[in-house]
């Protein structure tokens, strides 16, 4: 049951999206689309954690409105706020990835395009020409693959380059368990480098890499054409370090929305430690749990740059095609633009240099 639908769409909120998305779609595709590892314990944490900090109102600060736009990899953006990377837009709606960055163009973001991308590079770029785009790779002890993702990758015009580091291993997700649901979808553009080769899909699929290094960081770099290289999946404070020693361009904070280990910590209660630790050095992207417009403006004040949303995306893509997913992006901009006036904060600039209010301490940050 794959979704045809392309029209507008109502959204009173990111959570009673995903509900609706879940009543047009099968059970197994949406239980992998929506679950995540073990008791899911992490999974929730990354939504439920931005309670841990308050947002101050302030009336009094004599705006006459707020800007959300910034600037990211040379592009003017509505708002800070991008599409994560992900598998799976083919498992849902027929025009897929190419609907989900025409989708980005109207919402005026830019997108994260998989590996398991369900389209190839060329055609999500033809897509929609103006919308800017990078590319996320997932890495083969075959460095034969790696450069063929790259050179195609930048062929097709993408604007950066993702090394995700935390998937070596898929999560043990139960709900694809318990649906009988055995992941299969076509990844033409992985494909293509096989092609030919006499090797299997599982035999491909165990050449990825399942634990990263500097030398890996510093490779892919050297591959990279003179785009930037930004490293996905960090959640401790000392692999930002060596992502940062090895020569990465950006550090990309997230436990993969809770879809890998589950028990750890929630991203966003990692974010401020890494912050620290990166010290500017490098922008800061953060995904895990986004779900209103108030966690964009907790991340933002808590060290992030850029603000990334998953699994929400693909729920507006199943309802609505392109203009489903331009709606979650104007659901999540409305609500940032509210909470921006409501703390009378008129620029991305200054809600970076807010004090959040710690609820555990009573106290406002330093
Ligand atoms: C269905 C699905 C597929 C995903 N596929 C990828 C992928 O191919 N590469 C990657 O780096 N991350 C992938 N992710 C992780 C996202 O990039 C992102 O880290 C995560 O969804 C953010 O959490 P959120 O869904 O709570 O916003 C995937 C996530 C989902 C839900």
């Amino acid at each position: 049951m794959l979704s045809n639908a392309e029209g507008l769409i109502k959204i009173i909120n990111l959570e009673t999206l995903e509900k609706e998305a879940s009543d047009k779609i099968d059970r197994g595709a949406f239980g992998y689309v929506q679950g995540g590892a073990e008791d899911e314990l992490t999974l929730r944490a990354n939504i439920e954690s931005f309670n841990k900090k308050q947002i101050i109102p302030n009336g009094l600060a004599g705006l006459d409105g707020a800007d959300t736009k910034v600037t990211f990899l040379g592009a003017e953006l509505a708002s800070p706020i991008i599409i994560a990377p992900m598998a799976a837009h083919g498992l849902l709606h027929e025009v897929a990835d190419k609907a989900t960055i025409t989708g980005a163009g109207k919402a005026g973001t830019m997108m994260g395009v998989s590996t398991y991308a369900s389209v190839m590079l060329d055609q999500i770029a033809a897509a929609s020409p103006n919308t800017p785009w990078f590319f996320q790779l997932y890495m083969s002890r075959d460095n034969g693959f790696n450069e063929h993702m790259i050179s195609k990758a930048v062929k097709a015009g993408a604007k950066a380059i993702v090394l995700t580091i935390d998937a070596g291993v898929p999560g043990n997700r139960e709900s694809d368990k318990k649906n009988n649901y055995n992941y299969s979808m076509a990844t033409p553009n992985v494909a293509e480098y096989y092609e030919g080769k006499s090797i299997t899909h599982s035999e491909a699929r165990a050449m990825r890499k399942i634990s990263f290094t500097a030398e890996d960081i510093q490779y892919i770099k050297s591959i990279s054409q003179g785009l930037l290289v930004f490293v996905k999946g960090i959640q401790a404070p000392e692999a930002a370090e060596i992502a940062v020693q090895a020569g990465a361009d950006g550090i990309w904070v997230s436990s993969h929305g809770g879809r890998q280990m589950d028990g750890s910590p929630s991203s966003f209660d990692m974010l401020p430690l890494i912050a620290k630790q990166v010290n500017k050095r490098v922008p800061i992207i953060f995904d895990s749990g986004i779900r209103r417009g108030s966690h964009v403006f907790k991340a933002l004040a808590s060290g992030a740059d850029i603000i990334a949303v998953g699994r929400p995306v693909l729920y507006g893509l199943i309802l609505g095609g392109s203009e489903g997913v331009k709606a979650v992006f104007d659901q999540l901009n409305y609500e940032l633009h509210t909470t921006m006036i409501l703390a009378g904060k008129k620029n991305i600039d200054e809600v970076k240099a807010t004090k959040l209010f710690d609820v555990a301490t009573q106290q406002i940050e330093k």
